[in-house]
């Protein structure tokens, strides 16, 4: 399975901090913010990633992740020239897909819990139709939210409802298969004029081929799009991190354990930037 991170948008909810610089590369704690998203589909064994932004910020994101083999993954780059809406996502990487299934992961998405990596692993194995996550929340009007029937079966998924019909917001990571890229060539621009991933998942809705999954309490599914909710994830992140004196979003850590890279280049990683608390622990690390 392939992976496509999208990390373009206008994040127009943070500026004056992004007026020059993408929202996904602002720190989340101690590392930029698009290390989350990557370390989850590490963690899923998705290592050829396709990383889309736009064209003033895709040069940085190819400066800071370079071909990807530090972290065991095969990155490549591709622009998007305006903010079009997610499913765009899946036109634009219709030839890097070559008809292979694909994860599309949000780049302002920040996940933590027990449990996640399992989730997203038994996901990696779809081959027809599409696999997506509700998350319960106390904000379902800023997401695509869940519509369930009397009998708890999904009916369908509405983008930013005014009057949601539950608790349940859509996370921003789905997984579809390989027929993904013809299903939004067919979607047509919402009244924002934007591709909307909700009617992508609607399309498998209604074909009978989507499941969505409803992820435990003990998971964490923080988004940073506003500065509140920016500093949660920052906060979040920092207290586990001092708490345990283990990293969240290590990437190297992720593809050591996987044995995607050897311990002298996680060693070598951490030389890089020994003097931070990510360095000392990449040092540390690669001389177990
Ligand atoms: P949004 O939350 O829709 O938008 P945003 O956060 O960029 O902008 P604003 O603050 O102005 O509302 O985007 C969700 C994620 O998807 C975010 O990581 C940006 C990214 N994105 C793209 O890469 N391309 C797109 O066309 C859109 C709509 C979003």
């Amino acid at each position: 399975m392939k992976g496509i991170l999208l990390a373009g948008g206008s994040a127009t909810r943070l500026y004056p901090a992004t007026q020059v610089i993408s929202k996904q590369l602002l720190p989340v704690g101690d590392k930029p913010m698009v290390y989350y998203p990557l370390s989850v589909l590490l963690q899923a064994g998705i290592r050829e990633v396709l990383v889309i932004s736009t064209p003033r910020d895709l040069p940085l994101y190819q400066e800071l992740l370079g071909n990807g083999s530090q972290f065991g993954m095969k990155l490549s780059y591709m622009e998007q020239p305006k903010p079009e809406g997610l499913a765009q996502a899946f036109i634009l990487g219709e030839a890097f897909l070559a008809g292979e299934p694909c994860c599309l992961i949000l780049g302002d998405n920040v996940f933590y819990g027990q449990g996640l990596a399992e989730e997203m692993q038994k996901a990696t194995l779809l081959t027809k139709g599409g696999v997506v996550f509700g998350y319960r929340v106390s904000d379902p009007e800023r997401y695509g939210v869940v519509e369930f029937n009397k009998a708890g079966k999904v009916v369908s998924i509405e983008e930013k409802p005014d009057k949601p019909k539950s608790h349940f917001a859509i996370v921003g990571i789905y997984f579809f298969d390989g027929g993904v890229a013809n299903v939004a060539k067919k979607v047509k621009p919402s009244a924002r004029g934007e591709l909307e991933i909700t009617e992508v998942q609607n399309h498998y809705l209604r074909q009978g081929t989507l499941r969505v999954h409803l992820l435990e309490r003990g998971v964490a599914w923080l988004d940073t799009g506003t500065y509140e909710s920016w500093l949660d994830a920052s906060n979040f992140i920092m207290t586990l991190q001092k708490r345990q004196g283990l990293q969240v979003g290590c990437l190297e850590e992720i593809a050591f354990e996987k044995g995607y890279i050897s311990a002298e280049q996680v060693h070598a990683q951490g030389q890089k930037i020994g003097k931070t608390a990510y360095g000392k622990y990449l040092i540390e690390l690669g001389s177990e």
